[in-house]
Protein backbone atom coordinates (compact mmCIF):
# COMPACT_ATOMS: atom_id res chain seq x y z
CA UNK A 1 0.00 0.00 0.00
CA UNK A 2 1.26 3.37 -1.19
CA UNK A 3 -1.23 6.00 -0.52
CA UNK A 4 -4.15 6.14 1.74
CA UNK A 5 -7.03 8.75 1.98
CA UNK A 6 -8.29 10.11 5.57
CA UNK A 7 -11.97 11.59 6.13
CA UNK A 8 -14.29 12.73 8.78
CA UNK A 9 -18.04 12.32 8.80
CA UNK A 10 -21.09 13.22 10.83
CA UNK A 11 -21.16 14.92 13.40
CA UNK A 12 -17.61 16.75 14.99
CA UNK A 13 -16.08 16.02 17.60
CA UNK A 14 -13.20 17.77 19.74
CA UNK A 15 -9.92 15.59 18.94
CA UNK A 16 -10.30 15.05 15.18
CA UNK A 17 -7.88 16.95 14.55
CA UNK A 18 -5.78 15.49 16.36
CA UNK A 19 -6.17 12.37 14.71
CA UNK A 20 -5.87 13.50 11.49
CA UNK A 21 -2.83 14.84 12.54
CA UNK A 22 -1.52 11.32 13.59
CA UNK A 23 -3.17 9.75 10.74
CA UNK A 24 -0.84 11.88 7.86
CA UNK A 25 2.06 12.36 10.11
CA UNK A 26 2.53 8.26 10.91
CA UNK A 27 1.36 7.31 7.22
CA UNK A 28 4.13 10.05 5.97
CA UNK A 29 6.51 8.31 8.68
CA UNK A 30 5.25 4.86 7.11
CA UNK A 31 6.59 6.12 3.62
CA UNK A 32 3.00 6.21 2.91
CA UNK A 33 1.33 9.34 0.74
CA UNK A 34 -1.87 10.53 2.84
CA UNK A 35 -4.65 12.37 1.04
CA UNK A 36 -7.54 14.24 3.16
CA UNK A 37 -10.79 13.90 1.90
CA UNK A 38 -13.06 17.19 2.61
CA UNK A 39 -16.70 17.47 3.73
CA UNK A 40 -16.89 13.44 4.19
CA UNK A 41 -18.02 10.62 2.18
CA UNK A 42 -19.32 13.81 0.03
CA UNK A 43 -15.58 14.25 -0.57
CA UNK A 44 -15.50 11.31 -1.64
CA UNK A 45 -18.46 11.01 -4.38
CA UNK A 46 -17.32 14.28 -5.21
CA UNK A 47 -13.57 13.98 -5.84
CA UNK A 48 -12.30 16.65 -3.11
CA UNK A 49 -9.41 15.17 -2.13
CA UNK A 50 -6.06 16.30 -1.86
CA UNK A 51 -2.48 15.19 -0.54
CA UNK A 52 -1.47 16.49 2.87
CA UNK A 53 1.91 17.31 3.85
CA UNK A 54 3.40 17.25 7.59
CA UNK A 55 2.87 20.71 7.43
CA UNK A 56 -0.90 20.97 6.71
CA UNK A 57 -1.70 19.31 10.35
CA UNK A 58 0.53 21.74 12.40
CA UNK A 59 -0.59 23.20 14.79
CA UNK A 60 -4.24 21.75 14.76
CA UNK A 61 -3.43 18.84 17.32
CA UNK A 62 -5.01 22.00 19.61
CA UNK A 63 -7.67 22.96 16.92
CA UNK A 64 -11.66 21.59 17.61
CA UNK A 65 -13.61 20.75 14.79
CA UNK A 66 -12.20 18.87 11.98
CA UNK A 67 -9.89 20.64 9.14
CA UNK A 68 -11.32 18.46 6.80
CA UNK A 69 -14.86 19.46 7.29
CA UNK A 70 -17.81 16.71 8.00
CA UNK A 71 -21.16 16.01 6.40
CA UNK A 72 -23.68 13.44 6.89
CA UNK A 73 -24.53 12.08 3.74
CA UNK A 74 -27.55 9.66 3.25
CA UNK A 75 -27.35 8.53 -0.32
CA UNK A 76 -23.84 6.84 0.46
CA UNK A 77 -26.13 3.92 1.01
CA UNK A 78 -26.81 3.37 -2.66
CA UNK A 79 -24.43 1.17 -4.17
CA UNK A 80 -24.03 3.45 -7.16
CA UNK A 81 -22.88 6.60 -4.94
CA UNK A 82 -20.28 4.39 -3.70
CA UNK A 83 -19.39 3.34 -7.19
CA UNK A 84 -18.47 7.18 -8.01
CA UNK A 85 -16.03 6.92 -4.50
CA UNK A 86 -14.74 3.92 -5.38
CA UNK A 87 -13.67 5.27 -8.85
CA UNK A 88 -12.40 8.61 -7.15
CA UNK A 89 -10.14 7.26 -4.73
CA UNK A 90 -8.63 4.35 -8.18
CA UNK A 91 -8.09 7.69 -9.50
CA UNK A 92 -5.86 8.79 -7.03
CA UNK A 93 -4.22 5.40 -6.50
CA UNK A 94 -5.90 5.44 -2.81
CA UNK A 95 -6.09 1.94 -1.92
CA UNK A 96 -7.09 2.39 2.06
CA UNK A 97 -8.97 4.88 3.95
CA UNK A 98 -9.16 5.41 7.17
CA UNK A 99 -13.14 7.21 8.36
CA UNK A 100 -13.71 8.69 12.01
CA UNK A 101 -17.23 9.49 12.75
CA UNK A 102 -19.67 7.47 14.76
CA UNK A 103 -21.66 4.17 13.79
CA UNK A 104 -22.92 5.75 10.22
CA UNK A 105 -19.98 6.23 9.11
CA UNK A 106 -18.60 2.63 9.98
CA UNK A 107 -21.66 1.17 8.00
CA UNK A 108 -20.21 3.41 5.15
CA UNK A 109 -16.31 2.14 5.89
CA UNK A 110 -17.75 -1.68 5.98
CA UNK A 111 -19.66 -0.99 2.53
CA UNK A 112 -16.32 0.62 0.93
CA UNK A 113 -14.37 -2.66 1.96
CA UNK A 114 -17.02 -4.80 0.78
CA UNK A 115 -15.98 -3.09 -2.52
CA UNK A 116 -12.05 -3.68 -2.47
CA UNK A 117 -11.03 -0.89 -0.35
CA UNK A 118 -9.55 -1.56 3.15
CA UNK A 119 -11.14 0.60 5.63
CA UNK A 120 -10.33 1.20 9.07
CA UNK A 121 -12.92 3.35 11.50
CA UNK A 122 -12.00 5.78 14.21
CA UNK A 123 -14.40 6.12 16.85
CA UNK A 124 -14.84 10.54 16.55
CA UNK A 125 -18.26 11.25 18.34
CA UNK A 126 -18.86 13.45 21.59
CA UNK A 127 -21.68 10.56 22.47
CA UNK A 128 -19.78 7.83 23.54
CA UNK A 129 -22.33 5.44 21.72
CA UNK A 130 -19.72 3.16 20.06
CA UNK A 131 -20.15 0.21 22.47
CA UNK A 132 -17.12 -1.43 21.29
CA UNK A 133 -14.62 1.12 22.93
CA UNK A 134 -14.94 2.60 26.32
CA UNK A 135 -14.38 5.96 25.16
CA UNK A 136 -14.82 7.58 21.68
CA UNK A 137 -12.74 10.88 20.84
CA UNK A 138 -14.54 14.57 21.86
CA UNK A 139 -16.56 12.69 24.66
CA UNK A 140 -14.49 13.80 27.47
CA UNK A 141 -13.60 17.26 25.57
CA UNK A 142 -17.42 17.29 25.48
CA UNK A 143 -17.97 16.33 29.00
CA UNK A 144 -15.68 19.16 30.49
CA UNK A 145 -17.73 21.54 28.37
CA UNK A 146 -21.08 20.37 30.09
CA UNK A 147 -19.09 20.38 33.64
CA UNK A 148 -18.05 23.76 32.80
CA UNK A 149 -21.62 25.04 32.36
CA UNK A 150 -23.49 23.39 35.19
CA UNK A 151 -20.55 24.59 37.42
CA UNK A 152 -21.82 28.37 36.31
CA UNK A 153 -25.62 27.11 36.62
CA UNK A 154 -25.39 25.79 39.87
CA UNK A 155 -23.84 29.60 41.29
CA UNK A 156 -27.36 31.50 39.69
CA UNK A 157 -29.85 28.67 40.77
CA UNK A 158 -28.33 28.63 44.53
CA UNK A 159 -28.55 32.42 44.63
CA UNK A 160 -32.27 32.04 43.56
CA UNK A 161 -33.76 28.81 45.36
CA UNK A 162 -33.91 27.35 41.64
CA UNK A 163 -34.02 24.17 39.81
CA UNK A 164 -31.52 24.39 36.90
CA UNK A 165 -32.46 21.66 33.83
CA UNK A 166 -30.01 21.21 31.73
CA UNK A 167 -30.55 19.00 28.44
CA UNK A 168 -27.01 17.22 27.05
CA UNK A 169 -26.26 15.31 24.07
CA UNK A 170 -25.66 12.13 23.36
CA UNK A 171 -28.39 11.50 21.01
CA UNK A 172 -29.47 8.15 22.17
CA UNK A 173 -26.51 7.54 24.52
CA UNK A 174 -27.09 8.84 28.02
CA UNK A 175 -23.13 9.02 29.39
CA UNK A 176 -22.98 12.84 28.94
CA UNK A 177 -25.80 13.25 31.22
CA UNK A 178 -24.50 10.60 33.49
CA UNK A 179 -20.67 11.31 33.42
CA UNK A 180 -22.20 14.90 33.99
CA UNK A 181 -24.19 14.48 36.41
CA UNK A 182 -21.53 13.00 38.81
CA UNK A 183 -19.24 15.43 38.01
CA UNK A 184 -21.30 18.05 38.82
CA UNK A 185 -23.21 16.46 42.24
CA UNK A 186 -26.29 17.22 40.32
CA UNK A 187 -29.38 16.44 42.15
CA UNK A 188 -31.69 14.67 39.33
CA UNK A 189 -29.81 12.65 36.07
CA UNK A 190 -32.18 11.41 33.57
CA UNK A 191 -31.13 9.52 30.77
CA UNK A 192 -32.95 6.57 28.48
CA UNK A 193 -31.81 3.91 30.70
CA UNK A 194 -33.62 5.78 33.82
CA UNK A 195 -36.58 6.47 31.94
CA UNK A 196 -38.39 9.29 32.66
CA UNK A 197 -41.69 9.95 35.01
CA UNK A 198 -42.24 13.32 35.40
CA UNK A 199 -44.62 12.80 38.34
CA UNK A 200 -41.44 11.11 39.79
CA UNK A 201 -38.81 13.79 39.20
CA UNK A 202 -41.05 16.42 40.37
CA UNK A 203 -41.86 14.16 44.02
CA UNK A 204 -38.00 13.78 44.06
CA UNK A 205 -37.37 17.44 43.77
CA UNK A 206 -39.45 18.33 46.64
CA UNK A 207 -37.96 15.74 48.67
CA UNK A 208 -34.71 17.67 48.21
CA UNK A 209 -35.91 21.08 49.07
CA UNK A 210 -39.02 20.37 52.28
CA UNK A 211 -37.06 17.12 53.23
CA UNK A 212 -33.45 17.49 53.04
CA UNK A 213 -33.51 21.51 52.61
CA UNK A 214 -31.67 22.41 49.38
CA UNK A 215 -31.42 25.45 48.56
CA UNK A 216 -30.89 24.88 44.49
CA UNK A 217 -31.44 21.67 42.91
CA UNK A 218 -29.60 20.87 38.87
CA UNK A 219 -31.33 18.15 36.86
CA UNK A 220 -29.53 16.69 33.70
CA UNK A 221 -31.32 15.32 30.92
CA UNK A 222 -30.70 13.57 28.06
CA UNK A 223 -31.50 15.55 24.82
CA UNK A 224 -34.66 13.73 22.87
CA UNK A 225 -36.99 12.91 26.25
CA UNK A 226 -39.03 15.88 27.00
CA UNK A 227 -39.28 19.75 26.64
CA UNK A 228 -37.20 20.80 28.82
CA UNK A 229 -38.67 24.49 29.04
CA UNK A 230 -42.14 22.87 29.75
CA UNK A 231 -40.26 20.43 32.31
CA UNK A 232 -38.81 24.07 34.47
CA UNK A 233 -42.52 25.18 34.13
CA UNK A 234 -44.09 22.26 35.53
CA UNK A 235 -41.09 22.85 38.48
CA UNK A 236 -41.73 26.26 38.87
CA UNK A 237 -46.29 24.75 39.40
CA UNK A 238 -45.31 21.70 41.32
CA UNK A 239 -42.52 22.21 43.92
CA UNK A 240 -40.62 24.45 45.97
CA UNK A 241 -37.83 25.30 43.47
CA UNK A 242 -38.42 27.92 40.32
CA UNK A 243 -37.55 25.84 36.99
CA UNK A 244 -35.89 26.98 34.66
CA UNK A 245 -34.28 25.25 31.83
CA UNK A 246 -31.07 25.56 29.69
CA UNK A 247 -30.23 23.79 26.10
CA UNK A 248 -26.43 23.31 26.31
CA UNK A 249 -26.85 22.30 22.30
CA UNK A 250 -23.79 22.39 20.10
CA UNK A 251 -21.32 24.42 22.58
CA UNK A 252 -20.97 20.70 23.61
CA UNK A 253 -19.29 19.84 20.47
CA UNK A 254 -16.69 22.76 20.12
CA UNK A 255 -13.71 23.80 22.05
CA UNK A 256 -9.76 22.63 22.13
CA UNK A 257 -9.69 19.04 22.76
CA UNK A 258 -8.53 18.09 26.45
CA UNK A 259 -4.97 16.31 26.88
CA UNK A 260 -7.43 12.99 27.40
CA UNK A 261 -8.82 13.33 23.19
CA UNK A 262 -5.63 14.60 22.69
CA UNK A 263 -4.08 11.11 23.50
CA UNK A 264 -6.57 9.07 22.42
CA UNK A 265 -7.33 10.84 19.45
CA UNK A 266 -3.31 10.25 18.68
CA UNK A 267 -3.01 7.07 19.51
CA UNK A 268 -6.56 5.67 17.66
CA UNK A 269 -5.12 7.54 14.47
CA UNK A 270 -1.35 5.93 14.26
CA UNK A 271 -3.09 2.45 15.58
CA UNK A 272 -5.30 3.02 12.13
CA UNK A 273 -2.02 3.60 9.73
CA UNK A 274 -0.46 0.22 11.50
CA UNK A 275 -3.90 -1.37 10.67
CA UNK A 276 -4.14 -0.94 6.87
CA UNK A 277 -0.75 -1.24 6.62
CA UNK A 278 -0.59 -5.09 7.86
CA UNK A 279 -3.33 -5.53 5.28
CA UNK A 280 -6.94 -4.78 7.88
CA UNK A 281 -9.83 -3.62 6.09
CA UNK A 282 -13.83 -3.51 7.72
CA UNK A 283 -12.18 -3.40 11.23
CA UNK A 284 -12.29 -0.29 13.58
CA UNK A 285 -10.32 0.95 16.73
CA UNK A 286 -11.29 1.35 20.27
CA UNK A 287 -9.68 1.36 23.57
CA UNK A 288 -10.62 -1.09 25.68
CA UNK A 289 -9.32 -1.60 29.42
CA UNK A 290 -6.69 1.23 28.47
CA UNK A 291 -5.31 -0.83 25.67
CA UNK A 292 -5.73 0.43 22.06
CA UNK A 293 -6.76 -2.40 19.33
CA UNK A 294 -9.18 -3.09 16.16
CA UNK A 295 -11.92 -5.13 16.02
CA UNK A 296 -13.86 -6.01 12.91
CA UNK A 297 -17.23 -3.25 12.18
CA UNK A 298 -19.79 -5.81 11.91
CA UNK A 299 -18.52 -7.19 16.04
CA UNK A 300 -18.65 -3.28 16.67
CA UNK A 301 -21.98 -2.63 15.53
CA UNK A 302 -23.62 -5.74 17.20
CA UNK A 303 -21.70 -5.02 20.71
CA UNK A 304 -24.45 -4.88 23.45
CA UNK A 305 -25.19 -1.30 24.75
CA UNK A 306 -23.29 -0.50 28.04
CA UNK A 307 -25.54 -0.52 31.08
CA UNK A 308 -24.72 2.12 33.28
CA UNK A 309 -26.50 1.28 36.41
CA UNK A 310 -22.99 0.82 38.90
CA UNK A 311 -22.80 5.02 38.07
CA UNK A 312 -26.53 5.31 38.66
CA UNK A 313 -26.23 3.68 41.52
CA UNK A 314 -23.13 4.89 42.71
CA UNK A 315 -25.08 8.72 41.88
CA UNK A 316 -27.69 7.13 44.55
CA UNK A 317 -25.34 7.12 47.58
CA UNK A 318 -23.82 10.64 46.91
CA UNK A 319 -26.88 12.53 46.06
O1 LIG B 1 -23.73 12.79 17.25
C1 LIG B 1 -23.35 14.02 17.75
C2 LIG B 1 -24.53 14.92 17.97
O2 LIG B 1 -24.06 16.15 18.47
C3 LIG B 1 -25.64 14.36 18.86
O3 LIG B 1 -25.32 14.47 20.21
C4 LIG B 1 -26.80 15.20 18.43
O4 LIG B 1 -28.02 14.53 18.67
C5 LIG B 1 -26.57 15.40 16.96
O5 LIG B 1 -25.19 15.16 16.74
C6 LIG B 1 -26.91 16.76 16.45
O6 LIG B 1 -26.72 16.77 15.08
P1 LIG B 1 -26.65 18.07 14.17
O7 LIG B 1 -25.33 18.74 14.40
O8 LIG B 1 -26.79 17.56 12.80
O9 LIG B 1 -27.76 18.97 14.61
Amino acid sequence: MKKIGILTSGGDAPGMNAAIRAVVRSGISAGLEVYGVFNGYEGLVNDNIRKLDRGDVSDIIIQGGTILGSARLEEFKLVEVREKAVANLAKHGIEGLVVIGGDGSYRGALALTEMGINCIGIPGTIDNDIDSTDYTIGFDTALNTVIENVDKLRDTSSSHHRCSVVEVMGNRCGDLAIYAGITTGAEVIVTKETGYDEAEVLERLNYFEQVKGKRHAILIISEKITDVHLLAQKISQHTGFSGRATILGHIQRGGSPTARDRILATQFGDKAVQALMSGEGGRCVGIVSEKVMTIDITEALRTPKKSRKPLFELHDRLV
